[in-house]
């Protein structure tokens, strides 16, 4: 028994590129996105899955996260959701209007307490689905995002946006808005901005492979691989050419309303470990860097 999501999906994250030539060439040749075209300045990249877009890349003077598109379950819950999102305080940014993006769909974007753009889609069309493959991304899976207080904006995410609270871990929020165990992740850092990205893969052995991919083109592990503790997804993270940390992940949990929400205490390793596995070496000192590097534009 699962209850009924206003949000039932993270969309897509617009990032701001300060190259977008090489950028874009990096998601395409490298992290293995498929780029769409679309007029205008943004480029766009699509998984093999249904959504029209998964990443935009936003020309811009220095890397940011631009925004954060979730999907709402219909035109009511959008309504809902922004008038809850402006109760509470949030400025909104413009009204609703009908997007000039692939997949089309209305949109509105207002700014939450913590500084992020929020983007809501409704009514966007997906696209047919590519034959998935084991190395490609499929969709996003979820977006990690620095806050120096998570209780409240775990709380806003929850009351306002209608998230649920999968997991509470000594410095991280799991939310979830449909099955996956979360679609965001608010983790407590001295500035707020973006932590990370990750995007979905078919399975292990595709992170794997993917990982094998970032290898050969000299990109080294961020942190993994490995298996996490909250979700329970395997993991491996990199840094993009412009500084941007990005995961690929496979096999996240699915919960559903029975769920029994864990609290700091459930989620201690012994000293040393930090994966499932155990196998995991330290996070790069580039990475965890980079992980506290990206604010909002
Ligand atoms: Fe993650």
């Amino acid at each position: 028994m699962t209850r009924a999501f206003p949000i039932t999906a993270i969309a897509s994250v617009d990032i701001q590129s300060p190259d977008p030539e090489r950028h874009a060439a990096f998601y395409r040749d490298v992290w293995g996105l498929e780029p769409i075209d679309h007029p205008g300045d943004a480029r766009f990249f699509a998984g093999t899955g249904a959504d029209p877009y998964i990443l935009a890349l936003v020309p811009g003077e220095s890397p940011g996260l631009a925004a954060v598109t979730f999907r709402c379950a219909s035109a009511e819950a959008m309504d809902q959701t922004l008038a809850r999102a402006e109760k509470a305080g949030c400025r909104r940014i413009d009204s609703p209007a009908p997007a000039t993006r692939p997949g089309g769909g209305t949109m509105v974007d207002f700014r939450e307490p913590n500084g992020c753009v929020i983007r809501l889609v409704h009514g966007d069309q997906p696209r047919d689905p590519k034959p998935t493959r084991i190395d490609r991304a499929t969709r996003l899976s979820h977006v990690n995002i620095n806050t120096r207080d998570v209780d409240a904006l775990a709380r806003f995410y929850e009351d306002v946006l209608g998230f649920a609270l999968t997991d509470r871990s000594k410095i991280m929020a799991f939310l979830r808005c449909n099955a996956d165990h979360h679609a965001v992740v608010l983790a407590e850092a001295p500035v707020e901005g973006l932590n990370h990205i990750a995007f979905m893969l078919p399975e292990l052995e595709g992170v794997m492979r993917a990982s094998g991919r970032m290898r050969d083109h000299g990109y080294d592990f961020g942190w993994g691989v490995g298996r996490h503790g909250p979700g329970n997804n395997v993991f491996a993270y990199f840094v993009d050419p412009e500084g941007y940390v990005v995961e690929h992940t496979a096999e996240v949990l699915q919960v559903d309303d029975s769920y029994e929400v864990g609290g700091p205490a459930d989620w201690t390793w012994p000293p040393g470990r930090t994966d499932h596995w155990g196998i995991a070496p330290p996070k790069s000192e580039t990475c965890k860097a980079a992980q506290t590097a990206i604010g909002f534009v």
